[in-house]
């Protein structure tokens, strides 16, 4: 029997500044740890602005800089299939969050937000749209830190207790 997927959406307003490096990100951690067969990921926007786009060039330089790359990644909004689809919905912030929530209630008892898992503590992954190199560096420690976590806590919850998570 083949194992079961662990499917992981990442979810911000735009799909195109945080979500984009979340996915980045923990596909880049999924490779490293050697578990990316037991993963699925992708990432959404709670709104339609940027379907089709590249994320932004803020996202792709620090990515880039962190030898990462997000350049094959198109924006995409949010459908009801994604309600169903996902074992662990990661919203960035509190009010992708509560867009979601009113989607569907339902979808509660695996909906998130990232920095619930982050050691420094939760709250917001801030928006860096229309801001500076400086912040587009602080939402990737942010968003790196976080999935390190998050990827440590769902091996744990599946008893997958030997892999280890490299940085
Ligand atoms: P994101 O950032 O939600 O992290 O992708 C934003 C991108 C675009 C807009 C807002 C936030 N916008 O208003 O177009």
């Amino acid at each position: 029997m083949s194992q079961k997927r662990y499917g992981v959406l990442f979810v911000c307003l735009g799909n195109i500044c945080r979500s984009p490096l979340g996915e980045g990100i923990f596909r880049h951690l999924v490779a490293k740890n050697g578990v990316d067969g037991l993963f699925e990921i992708d990432s959404a926007g709670t709104a339609d602005y940027h379907v089709g786009e590249q994320p932004h060039t803020g996202s792709i330089h620090i990515a880039e800089k962190h030898g990462i790359s997000i350049v094959d990644q198109r924006g995409r909004q949010f459908t009801n299939d994604d309600l169903k689809r996902w074992d662990y919905i990661i919203a960035m912030d509190d009010s992708n969050r509560q867009n979601l929530l009113q989607l569907d209630k339902e979808i509660e008892r695996k909906l998130y937000r990232l920095r619930d898992f982050d050691p420094n503590g939760p709250g917001d992954v801030p928006d860096p749209w229309g801001r500076g190199e400086d912040a587009f560096q602080d939402v990737y420690n942010i968003i790196y830190r976080s999935c390190e976590n998050l990827l440590t806590h769902i091996l744990k919850e599946h008893g997958h207790v030997d892999e280890g998570t490299k940085s």
